[in-house]
């Protein structure tokens, strides 16, 4: 007898396959896009506990250390909630982000210890300009990854995270917002932005310290 699938671990793609794929990725360019990447049930439900806000206290987010308000606003306008490891879909992210952890560590001998992830709110009309994740020496965020959770995105939704790749970062990789895509790159390497959306538009973004 078949063993019945666990929707929060079954996936299309298989995990070691995923994780061998990812870091063939970042040794090569430096990023990874992959699609459908995580369990399609526990991408459901991050993407309802995204929208929970009766709980979720989304506010507006900083950029390194607390500059200005108003010059934060022009570069970066977007809430963000912290995730936590209580509730079932965060441990379960988080579990998950360990396992990809362990890969990264494995394979690229990054030594990467801690990881953190935020839920992102954009709504109509938020952006986030050009920007690295870490600076080269300094930033101990050393590989950052993004999930979308929006269903049925369209072109004319734009809110795309644009990434900057390649020599000299001339090449321009545009990633529509999708549920499930998932994103890993470089922190410290490929600058990228989130084009203004046109709809609220959800994300978690995590990176590992
Ligand atoms: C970030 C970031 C991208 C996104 O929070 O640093 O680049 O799509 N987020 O949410
Ligand atoms: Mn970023």
């Amino acid at each position: 007898m078949l063993p019945i699938p666990d929707p929060l671990e079954d996936t299309d793609i298989d995990q070691a396959v995923l994780f061998g794929s990812i870091c063939d990725d970042l040794v090569a360019k430096s990023y990874s896009v992959q699609r459908n990447a995580l369990p399609h049930g526990l991408v459901k439900l991050l993407s309802e506990r995204a929208r929970y806000e009766d709980d979720l206290q989304y506010t507006p987010a900083g950029i390194g250390r607390a500059i200005d308000h108003q010059k934060n606003q022009t570069i970066r306008r977007t809430d963000i909630v912290w995730i936590g490891n209580e509730i079932f879909p965060d441990k379960k992210w988080n579990e998950w982000a360990d396992k990809l952890k362990t890969a990264l560590n494995r394979d690229l001998f990054l030594g990467l210890q801690y990881f953190e992830s935020h839920y992102a709110r954009y709504n109509e009309g938020d952006f986030y300009k050009r920007h690295l994740d870490a600076f080269k020496g300094a930033g101990n965020r050393r590989i950052s990854v993004v999930l979308f959770l929006n269903a049925l995105w369209k072109n004319t939704d734009a809110g795309e995270l644009r990434l900057y790749v390649g020599t000299d970062h001339k090449e321009q990789i545009l990633i529509a917002p999708e549920i499930g895509t998932l994103v890993v790159f470089l922190s410290d390497l490929i600058p990228h932005e989130v084009l203004p959306t046109n709809r609220t538009r959800y994300s978690i973004a995590g990176w590992y310290r």
